[in-house]
């Protein structure tokens, strides 16, 4: 049965909740988690599908993340990509992102699984994460199915106003997944594969809405993993996972953390 505990943002957790979370804990191997866009919100970064302020809701993204937009604009999404950036760059990364950087201390083993591009995570001290849709630190050369490790190239400084080429002549774009792209196959196979052997499964702002990354949740469950969503909002996963923490990520992970001291 689903416990779903109610807190207002930022509100702290019950004696209850850490309870659980600490029972949870004691004898885990493998924790894996999940983040989406809502681990950066509190770093300045917008998340996608919020209203008005969501970057879904201020640009089209056929204009700018499809690859028929790039090859129809390519300076055009390059500015765009490199404005994007340059933001990212200038913000720094939360508690939330420390918190999880410090679990992994804490566990056997803990795989982080992003959706995010922004490589806050590994800013805030995580080694290894698993880009499910690329990082927007890296280029490769447009059109290639996905980027691969022995495609990928570094930003020029400055970023000028087109997309560079490479040695090649092949014009580099940022190594993120556009829409109607596949998913970096060995992100994904890693993913799938740490998902399956989770003992515990935490999925941290994300609406879970896209897949396959909205799916790893509940493949881990079907596997038996004890699932926690982290999240202000209700999602499409809520109903499914065993505990639901309503709070914003930099609120709720350092007290998880905190309660396993
Ligand atoms: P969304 O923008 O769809 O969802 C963000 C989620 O974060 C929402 O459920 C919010 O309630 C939640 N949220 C907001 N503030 C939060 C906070 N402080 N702490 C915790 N949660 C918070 O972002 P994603 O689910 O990441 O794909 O979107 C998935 C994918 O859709 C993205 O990776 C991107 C987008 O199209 C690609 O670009 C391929």
């Amino acid at each position: 049965m689903t416990q779903t505990f109610d807190h207002t943002p930022g509100a702290e957790l019950s004696a209850a909740d850490l309870a659980t979370w600490r029972e949870r804990l004691r004898a885990v191997r493998t924790v894996v988690v999940l983040t989406g866009a809502g681990i950066s919100a509190e770093s300045g970064v917008p998340t996608f599908r919020q209203a008005q302020t969501g970057l879904w809701a201020r640009y089209r993204a056929e204009n700018l993340a499809t690859p028929e937009a790039f090859e129809h604009d390519p300076d055009l999404v390059w500015r765009w990509y490199a404005g994007r950036r340059e933001k990212l760059l200038s913000v720094q990364p939360n508690a939330g992102h420390r918190a999880l950087a410090e679990l992994a201390e804490r566990v056997p083993e803990l795989v982080l699984v992003t959706q995010n591009v922004d490589g806050l995570h590994q800013r805030a001290g995580s080694r290894e994460v698993i880009e499910l849709h690329g990082s927007i630190h890296r280029l490769h050369p447009f059109g290639l199915a996905q980027p691969g490790a022995d495609d990928s190239a570094d930003w020029p400084q400055p970023p000028g106003e087109q997309p560079p080429r490479d040695a090649r002549g092949r014009l580099l774009r940022p190594s993120v997944v556009w829409f109607g792209e596949s998913l970096p196959e060995r992100a994904l196979a890693e993913a799938i594969q740490a998902a399956g052997r989770a003992d515990v499964f935490l999925a941290i702002g994300t609406s879970a809405l896209v897949h396959p990354a909205a799916s790893l949740p509940l493949l881990a469950r079907e596997q038996g993993a004890w699932t926690v969503e982290v999240n202000p909002q209700e999602t499409a996963l809520s109903a499914r996972m065993d505990q639901v923490l309503r709070g914003a990520a930099g609120q709720v992970l350092p007290q998880l953390l905190a309660a396993l001291a």
